[in-house]
């Protein structure tokens, strides 16, 4: 049991639970940047990890010289590892790391509306559906009208998390693009599309309340 989220990134070498969601985000994120017109596009990853999705991502794709992002994590360690990766793509003009709180709305200051706005291992750490509502409807602060919004909701005690979350993101003005299970079955991963305006200014100093723990993590 991984005694942090440090530690929790180990399991990513051995759960192909974990190896399968990173590739579908992967290829999701692809997705969204060919599918992005000429020119600039924003991204803003909402508790980034260490930022292997999008940075694995930038590594091979001929749009990575016009992709400026934001991460935002709470963690040191997995910090200085995207830091790190991001000096080994020449791409530190571009992307920034922010050790900090991604619950907190100045934290995206100066870096949204974004076009793709990544919130990977954030559903499942979340106190209830409530909580989930919040965050979507926050979202439009993040988010530009027509923003791809990607994200991953584990399933646990055989109930399918995944089809809640479909559900309330259609509710949410964020029209599902594509979504995918894993091969192991629990755990989906889905691109959606905001089609509500961007609010300038949020609606909430704090978004939403990250209440997981690594080792419950979902
Ligand atoms: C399940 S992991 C997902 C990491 C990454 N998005 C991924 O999919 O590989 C959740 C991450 O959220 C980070 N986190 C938790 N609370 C946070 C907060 N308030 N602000 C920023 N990051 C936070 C943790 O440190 C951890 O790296």
């Amino acid at each position: 049991m991984p005694k942090d989220w440090f530690e929790w990134h180990d399991l990513y070498n051995t759960e192909p639970k974990l190896q399968q969601r990173l590739e579908i985000v992967r290829e999701y994120i692809t997705y969204s940047l060919d599918a992005s017109p000429a020119g600039r596009i924003r991204v803003v990853s909402v508790c980034a990890g260490d930022g292997r999705d999008l940075l694995g991502t930038l590594a091979n794709h001929p749009r990575a010289q016009d992709v400026y992002a934001r991460l935002v994590e709470l963690n040191p360690n997995l910090v200085e590892r995207g830091k790190a990766t991001i000096e080994s793509l020449g791409l530190a003009k571009q992307i920034e790391f922010i050790n900090g709180d991604a619950t907190i709305s100045a934290n995206y200051v100066g870096a949204v509306p974004a076009d793709i706005v990544i919130v990977c291992g954030v559903f499942g750490n979340l106190a209830d559906e409530a909580e989930l509502k919040r965050l979507l409807d926050n979202l439009s602060f993040l988010s530009k009208k027509g923003a791809f919004v990607l994200w991953t909701r584990g399933h646990s005690n055989g109930t399918a998390y995944s089809d809640t979350v479909r559900k309330v993101l259609q509710a949410s003005q964020f029209e599902e693009v594509k979504f995918k299970l894993t091969a192991t079955g629990d755990m989906g991963v889905g691109i959606n599309r905001y089609v509500g305006e961007n609010l300038p200014a949020p609606k909430e100093q704090q978004l939403f309340v990250f209440s997981g723990v690594p080792h419950k993590a979902r």
